[in-house]
C-alpha cells in the first residue's frame, strides 16, 4: 500500500542534488572553523536573513536554546506563547539546563504577542524580582496552523522590548514559509529582532540542520553555547553541503506546498465532523478540529494510516496536516479521497452517544 505521509514537512527526504553535494562535500574540523562548505553555508544564511554572522547547529531546538543561553543570564525570565514552539515541545529546555523561568503570555490568532502584554510581562528592575532576560516570537506559528506575523506586528513587540533593554529573538524554523506568504524577503521579517533561528530540514528538505543567526560578536558568543551542548561538530561539511543545497534551490518552490495545503484545507472544511479556520491556512501547515464527537481523535489517526494516510495531533482534538516536497497533487487528492471515505463513507468505530 502506498503511505502518504503529511504528518510534517519534517519527513522530507534529501534531493537527489543534495546526496550528490553532500558526497563531494569539501570538509576540514569545523570546531577550528576549518570546514569550508560550513563556513559557506553560515556566510550564505547570515546573508539570506540580513544578518552579520550565523552558526549552524545539529536541530532547530538547539538553536533556540543556544540563543536563550546566550541572551540571558541566568535566573532571568524568558517571555514568551503559550502556544509556542518553545514552551510545548522544546523540553523546557531553556528552563531546565539554562536556570530560565518561561513566563508566558497569550499568543493571538495567528501566533501574535500583544505588545501591551509584553509590555505588562517584562519586569521592573527590583531586588527580589526576576529580571527579564529575552522575548520570543515565532513565525510561522506551527501550533497555530502556520500561520504568519507581519513585520509590523514584529516590530511592535521588538520596540516595547528594546525600550526596555530587552533582546528579541525569533524562532524563525519557517521563516522562508513566511516570507513567501506575505511576498517579502526574509531580511524585511527579521531586521527588527536581535537573532533568528531557522531550520533546513523541514520545507527546504535537507536532513539535517539549523541556522542561528544575529549580530557577530552574539555568535560568537554562541559558539560557546553550542560546544556546552555537545552541538560543536568536527567535518559537519558532510551535512552543511545539503544545507546550501536547500538555500539555493528549495526556498523558491515552498509557494507549491502553500497552494496544496490550501487546496487541501478548502476542501476538507467542506467534510463533515471537520472545524477549520480557513483564515488560518497561510502556509503549508493545515490545523483542525475533529467536532464530530462520534470519533476520537486516536481512532481517525488509525483508520487514515490503515489506508494509507498519516497525520498528525496536536493534542486534544486538534489534528495537523502539512504539505511538504515529494508529495504529488494526485497524492494530495488521494489524501482527500482517504478522508472523504473514512468520514462520509465508512461507519464510525464509536458509537452515538
Ligand atoms: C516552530 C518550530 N521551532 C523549532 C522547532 C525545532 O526543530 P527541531 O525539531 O529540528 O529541533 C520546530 C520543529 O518542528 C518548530 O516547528
Amino acid at each position: 500500500m502506498e503511505i502518504i505521509d503529511l504528518r510534517s514537512d519534517t519527513v522530507t527526504h534529501p534531493t537527489p542534488e543534495m546526496r550528490r553535494a553532500m558526497a563531494s562535500a569539501e570538509v576540514g574540523d569545523d570546531q577550528s572553523g576549518e570546514d569550508p562548505t560550513v563556513n559557506r553555508l553560515e556566510a550564505l544564511a547570515a546573508r539570506m536573513v540580513g544578518k552579520e554572522a550565523a552558526m549552524y547547529v545539529p536541530s532547530g531546538v538547539m538553536g533556540n536554546l543556544s540563543a536563550l543561553l546566550t541572551h540571558c543570564q541566568r535566573g532571568a525570565e524568558v517571555i514568551m506563547g503559550d502556544e509556542s514552539h518553545l514552551f510545548h515541545y522544546e523540553s523546557g529546555a531553556g528552563a531546565a539546563l539554562g536556570g530560565l523561568p518561561y513566563h508566558i503570555i497569550p499568543n493571538g490568532r495567528f501566533g501574535e504577542l500583544d505588545p501591551d502584554d509584553v509590555r505588562r510581562a517584562i519586569r521592573p528592575e527590583r531586588n527580589g524580582v526576576p529580571p527579564t532576560g529575552l522575548v520570543c516570537l515565532e513565525n510561522t506559528h506551527n501550533r497555530r496552523g502556520g500561520t504568519v506575523i507581519t513585520p509590523i506586528q514584529i516590530r511592535a513587540v521588538a520596540d516595547v522590548a528594546h525600550e526596555r533593554g530587552v533582546p528579541v529573538h525569533l524562532d524563525g524554523a519557517r521563516i522562508f514559509n513566511a516570507a513567501a506568504y506575505l511576498g517579502l524577503s526574509v531580511p524585511e521579517l527579521t531586521e527588527s529582532v536581535d537573532s533568528v533561528q531557522f531550520c533546513l530540514s523541514k520545507g527546504l528538505s535537507a536532513p539535517v540542520g539549523s541556522l542561528l543567526a544575529g549580530p557577530a560578536d552574539f555568535i560568537q558568543r554562541a559558539r560557546k553555547a553550542r560546544k556546552m551542548l555537545g552541538g560543536a561538530m568536527r567535518q559537519a561539511g558532510v551535512i552543511a553541503a545539503a544545507g546550501i543545497v536547500a538555500l539555493e534551490r528549495m526556498v523558491e518552490r515552498l509557494p507549491e506546498d502553500h497552494r496544496e495545503a490550501r487546496r487541501l484545507a478548502e476542501r476538507l472544511a467542506q467534510l463533515p465532523g471537520i472545524r477549520l479556520d480557513l483564515d488560518t491556512v497561510q502556509t503549508n501547515i493545515v490545523a483542525f478540529e475533529l467536532v464530530d464527537e462520534r470519533w476520537q481523535p486516536e481512532e481517525l489517526l488509525k483508520a487514515l494510516a490503515a489506508r494509507g494516510l498519516r497525520i498528525s495531533s496536536f493534542g486534544g482534538r486538534r489534528l495537523r496536516i502539512v504539505a511538504h516536497h515529494g508529495i504529488s497533487s494526485e497524492q494530495y487528492d488521494r489524501a482527500l479521497e482517504i478522508f472523504s471515505e473514512v468520514l462520509v463513507g465508512a461507519p464510525s468505530p464509536v458509537p452515538a452517544r
